[in-house]
């Protein structure tokens, strides 16, 4: 049996929606325990109508205010990163990161699928890091960031610039493999950040290098597509920084693979770097 509401709740509902409305308040969101309950209607009347259609929101041409006098467009603020805000820490080691993470992380949903937090790897003084987006099933099977089939083109990509992958370090925006290989949601990129922040600021690097769009908003707090800054000087808590396109984008789309070498040489200039002499047969 569906539950009923009584005349004089409806009453009372439809009043409780005029004052809201009155206010300006249009939108309401469904209580998700609520949309698991069979919907209410009202017993003997047509008006359950009425009260359903109250609750979404009215369409534009309904909505005819003009704006107050010199009223100023509102802008929202943008949300302060904690990139921005939060101040180095003091005395801070890798090893202390690690331990904080803990060995059984369960901070954001993403613990439930993982087997291995992978927590970075390379050199702590390197002067390059590269910051991926997520490990993937073979980043956590082993533990170690960029050792699939995209982390293989990863090292091809370090050896050309004339280093291994020892003399730089790699990590991730997420420790822990999403689902599926997904994107990593914002509650679990926000789990994770202050860790990121916390290994960037030990290592010190003089260059940073965001690999795919992931890394490259999140540390740069934007929501701007990365072929707008793609290949840039950017700049992040006084360090240089490149956005540049991920590894496995370029499994997909080798032709871009091009772009990234640009990209990269623009960083071996940076770091001084020259590359390496072909070895003579
Ligand atoms: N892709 C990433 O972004 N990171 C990894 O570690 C592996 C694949």
């Amino acid at each position: 049996m569906p539950e009923t509401i009584l005349a004089t709740q409806q009453q009372r509902i439809e009043e409780r929606l005029r004052y809201y409305e009155d206010l300006g308040i249009r939108l309401f969101y469904r209580d998700r325990e609520a949309t698991d309950r069979t919907p209410a209607v009202v017993q003997g009347s047509p008006r359950s109508a009425l009260v359903e259609a109250s609750l979404l929101p009215k369409p534009k041409t309904e909505v005819s205010r003009k704006p107050a006098p010199h009223a100023e467009p509102v802008i929202a603020p943008r949300a302060a990163s904690l990139f921005e805000v939060v101040d180095k820490v003091a005395d801070d080691t890798l090893l202390k990161i690690r331990d904080d993470i803990g060995p059984d992380c369960s901070r954001c949903k993403l613990h439930r699928g993982r087997h291995k937090i992978v927590f970075g790897d390379g050199s702590p003084s390197a002067k390059l890091v590269f910051v991926g987006e997520g490990p993937g099933a073979d980043e956590d099977a082993q533990g170690l960031p960029f050792v699939g089939r995209a982390g293989k083109l990863l090292t091809q990509m370090i050896e050309a610039m004339g280093l291994q992958r020892k003399d730089v370090y790699i990590c991730n925006v997420v420790k822990c493999r999403p689902p599926e290989n997904r994107a990593p949601e914002p509650d679990e990129v926000a789990a994770c950040s202050l860790y990121l922040l916390r290994q960037i600021d030990v290592i010190n690097p003089q260059v940073i290098v965001c690999l795919g769009a992931v890394a490259a908003k999140t540390l740069l707090n934007t929501t701007r597509g990365i072929s707008s800054f793609r290949g840039e000087w950017l700049e992040w808590r006084g360090r240089k920084l490149m956005a540049t396109y991920h590894p496995a984008y370029l499994l997909r789309n080798p032709p871009a693979k091009a772009d990234v070498w640009k990209d990269l040489q623009r960083v071996m200039a940076e770091l001084g770097l020259q590359l390496p002499k072909k070895k003579s047969s």
